[in-house]
């Protein structure tokens, strides 16, 4: 899958793993930064990811920062982005499952790597479920 990345420099050392992960799993990995933990501001990152996605050049963007909370309140402001900010991997399938979330901001502060790899191995895999939850997530994209 062509997945977009970026981090701050509070969630740069696990995005350096992480991009390795996901490069090890195969997929096609466009590292958008910082290629360094200098301090940075995490709604620029988060911006590069976001428009990647919904400009179509890539199919889901991964964000990390020290929460991920900024991160996905800043993704989350680019139309046509659902960003959910994930701890746990079985979040990680329900926002896919019921949310199409189409980024994700992981911690790199308080989730270990092993966790933030389960994270996204789930958060790649899950297919939305459609249904139900379809007019729903229609209705989050009208408030675009
Ligand atoms: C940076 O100190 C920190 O605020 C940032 O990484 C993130 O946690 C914001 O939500």
């Amino acid at each position: 899958m062509k997945i977009s990345i970026a981090s701050d420099h509070a969630g740069f050392e696990q995005k350096q793993q992480l991009v390795d992960y996901l490069v090890s799993r195969g997929h096609d990995v466009a590292d958008r930064g910082p290629d360094n933990d200098d301090r940075v501001d995490y709604p620029d990152y988060a911006a590069l990811v976001a428009r990647d996605v919904a400009e179509g050049r890539a199919e889901r963007g991964v964000l990390v920062c020290g929460t991920g909370i900024g991160m996905a309140m800043a993704a989350g402001k680019v139309p046509g982005i659902r960003a959910a900010n994930i701890v746990d991997a079985e979040f990680a399938v329900l926002c896919r499952e019921h949310n199409d979330a189409n980024v994700i901001a992981l911690s790199g502060r308080f989730v270990d790597l092993k966790v933030n790899e389960r994270i996204l191995d789930a958060f790649l895999s899950t297919d939305f479920g459609g249904g139900r939850h379809a007019g729903r997530v229609a209705k989050i994209m009208e408030l675009d």
